[in-house]
């Protein structure tokens, strides 16, 4: 049975899509079978692995008009890597969803279809705290929370972990916060080193050992709609996703 695992944090361009692409990657290249879930109207992580565009169906299609997901799931180019495709379509989705009754569980009722036929589901969350990114949490065992090495990185953190307590306290789930990963560091600059130094103090959860570097083959790869191991495998970006994939895996051996 999958481990869902979503990628969150509601501040914007902080790595979540790079995380989720390329973390993917190296789960199925470590011999796991594999979903990304695009999750965000803006369809990066879509982009990150596709030169295709333009999917009839999409998840929008998943959560509200009951498309199998036979019809959603799409090979990457990588053994054991599928993909769910998102559209901006999906911002739809917010509007529609309001009205419904227990709108907070539609991921969920989706997902729990299909999680038998996985080891690791992950979901790229947009960057806001809308019903979308709540029908991310609810659909979520996990949450994995990419922070980016700069000055205001950790406000919001206790917003965020807020939000996953209402969850747990109102909607009846049992979220668990997986870590937070430090993305785009720099260990040249003092202010990269002072906020990981911060995060591992203050954070109440895991800080994940790896820290993503600034890495330009990273920031390349999506526009050649591959993720790094397919694009720069050597590059210090690909080896930082290789050792998270790792630390993800490793994670399995202390839960009792
Ligand atoms: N480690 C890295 N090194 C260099 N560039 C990076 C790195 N991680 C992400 N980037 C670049 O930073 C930008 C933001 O990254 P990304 O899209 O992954 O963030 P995001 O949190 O998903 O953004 P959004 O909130 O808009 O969904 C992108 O242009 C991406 O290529
Ligand atoms: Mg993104």
């Amino acid at each position: 049975m999958a481990r869902v695992i979503a990628i969150c944090n509601q501040k914007g361009g902080v790595g979540k899509t790079t995380t989720a692409v390329n973390l993917s990657a190296y789960l199925a290249a470590l011999g796991r079978r594999v979903l990304l879930i695009d999750f965000d109207p803006q369809a990066n992580a879509t982009s990150a692995l596709t030169y295709e565009r333009n999917f009839p169906k999409n998840i929008y299609h998943g959560i509200l008009n009951h498309s199998h997901y036979q019809e959603l799931v799409r090979p990457s180019a990588i053994l054991n890597y599928h993909f769910i495709p998102s559209s901006p379509d999906l911002s739809g989705a917010i509007i529609e969803l309001v009205n419904l009754p227990e709108r907070e569980y539609y991921l969920r009722k989706f997902i729990n279809e299909l999680r038998h036929h996985y080891d690791y589901i992950l979901i790229d969350l947009p960057p806001s705290l809308s019903l979308l990114t709540v029908n991310g949490l609810v659909a979520a065992d996990e949450v994995l929370i990419p922070v980016q090495a700069e000055y205001y990185s950790l406000e919001g953190l206790s917003q965020l972990l807020g939000i996953i307590d209402l969850i747990n306290n109102n909607l009846g789930q049992r979220l668990k916060v997986a870590g937070a990963v430090l993305t785009m560091y720099d260990k040249r600059e003092k202010l990269s080193r002072e906020v990981a130094k911060n995060l591992r103090k203050y954070f109440p959860y895991k800080v994940f050992e790896t820290e993503i570097p600034r890495c330009v083959a990273l920031a390349e790869a999506p526009s050649f709609g591959k993720p790094i191991i397919l694009y720069k495998p050597d590059s210090t970006g690909a080896m930082a996703y290789e050792k998270l994939a790792k630390e993800i895996i490793e994670q399995e051996s202390k839960i009792i």
